[in-house]
């Protein structure tokens, strides 16, 4: 693209994606979370561009770009157009200041690997062209603008927790997130001499055309049943396990399934949070483990490739628990490492890996972040 020649950026960002810790599929069921932003981030450059609509966005990394005019967004057959033009769609509803600009992209990021890359790009370019543009939108806007985009032009009917951990994290710490009041805690994590490690399966899943909104279909199908005896019921959070079993017979056993789990699964929050606060990681690796059972056999978000990778991790005493992260049906597995391990641990784990599904596994350590931030050039 020809911008590309004399870019001198006037504003860059850099937006993390983010790692879940315990708490997964209950952010759209009204319930809790324990995310953080990490490392692995996305870096945008901005400058405007002295236009009122033409807008350029280029990817490094794929050697790929697009025009965009700002008075013709419609969805695109391209995936990952649909995070930029759906974040841009939702700008120009909230504000008449944005105009033309031009964008460079480069990632470290994994894509479709459960790490929240589609937030990463939504969120960045939200909050660069908030901050360009000085469109006045809080983070917790920019935030709900970008989970708004992700429902109507990526397709997947996400909740909040991945836009919120990407801009709202803290170095140093995980967000205990009532994703019903949107309430927050920011809690001291400090796993020494444990670390974390992400373990790549490489299955990429699509959330959009996998099962995900099924998923989210088959809770309020739950809630429906509940909530003919018990009207105030708005959502899985407002239903107790009593509540649940009272209606085992009513529902099909598969939505009894997912149900059970959400709730369990929310339990398992708090659970993870004391136990962290009182520094029992054996025992915050341990609701690992009973997690990705029910990721697993309960809610069936998982694959044979996560399943491996977390079964494995159970030969190593110093692997205090796993299990797999994000929407599911791949992506990355969740492990946490006594230091002095790490290098035997992800050497074997490959070893295995390649043999049982002739895939070349990837690893890499992460930390608790800082969420999105932006620089001025000039
Ligand atoms: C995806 C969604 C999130 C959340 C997780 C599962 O990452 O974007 O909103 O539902 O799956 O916990």
């Amino acid at each position: 693209m020809q911008f590309l020649e004399h870019f001198e950026p006037e504003l860059v960002v850099a937006s993390p994606g983010r790692i879940n810790l315990i708490g997964e599929h209950t952010d759209y069921n009204m319930g809790f979370v324990l995310p953080t932003a990490i490392g692995k981030k996305i870096i945008f450059k901005f400058k405007r561009n002295g236009s009122d609509t033409i807008c350029n966005v280029y990817t490094l990394g794929y050697e790929e770009g697009f025009q965009i005019d700002l008075q013709q967004l419609a969805k695109s057959e391209i995936e990952w157009h649909n995070y930029i033009l759906g974040v841009l769609y939702e700008l120009m509803k909230r504000t008449d200041t944005l105009r033309g600009f031009d964008c460079t992209i480069e990632s470290n990021l994994p894509t479709g690997s459960g790490l929240s890359s589609s937030a990463a790009l939504e969120c960045g370019l939200a909050y660069g062209l908030n901050e360009l543009f000085g469109l006045g939108l809080s983070k917790l806007e920019i935030v709900q603008l970008c989970q708004t985009a992700e429902h109507t032009f990526a397709g997947t009917l996400c909740g909040i927790m991945d836009q919120y951990a990407s801009v709202m994290s803290k170095a140093g710490k995980v967000i205990l997130l009532d994703c019903r009041s949107l309430d927050r805690q920011m809690i001291p994590i400090s796993l020494h001499p444990y670390k974390i490690i992400m373990l790549n399966t490489k299955v990429s899943h699509s959330l959009a055309t996998s099962e995900y909104n099924v998923r989210k279909a088959e809770c309020e199908e739950g809630v429906r049943i509940i909530q003919e005896k018990y009207p105030e019921v708005q959502s899985l959070r407002d239903v107790t396990v009593e509540m649940l079993q009272e209606f085992s017979s009513q529902m099909n056993e598969t939505v009894y399934k997912r149900c059970a789990f959400i709730l369990e699964e929310n339990a398992r929050v708090f659970k993870v949070t004391r136990a962290l606060q009182n520094n029992q990681l054996k025992k915050v690796g341990a609701i690992l483990y009973e997690a990705h059972h029910g990721i697993s056999q309960q809610y069936e978000v998982s694959c044979s490739e996560s399943d491996f990778l977390v079964e494995f991790s159970k030969n190593y005493e110093q692997v205090l628990g796993a299990r797999q992260t994000g929407g599911g049906f791949g992506g990355c597995t969740l492990n946490i490492v006594h230091e002095d391990a790490v290098d035997d641990f992800v050497k074997n784990a490959a070893v295995a890996y390649k043999s049982a599904f002739e895939v070349d596994l990837e690893w890499f350590e992460v930390a608790p972040s800082e969420g999105t931030t932006a620089r001025w050039m000039k």
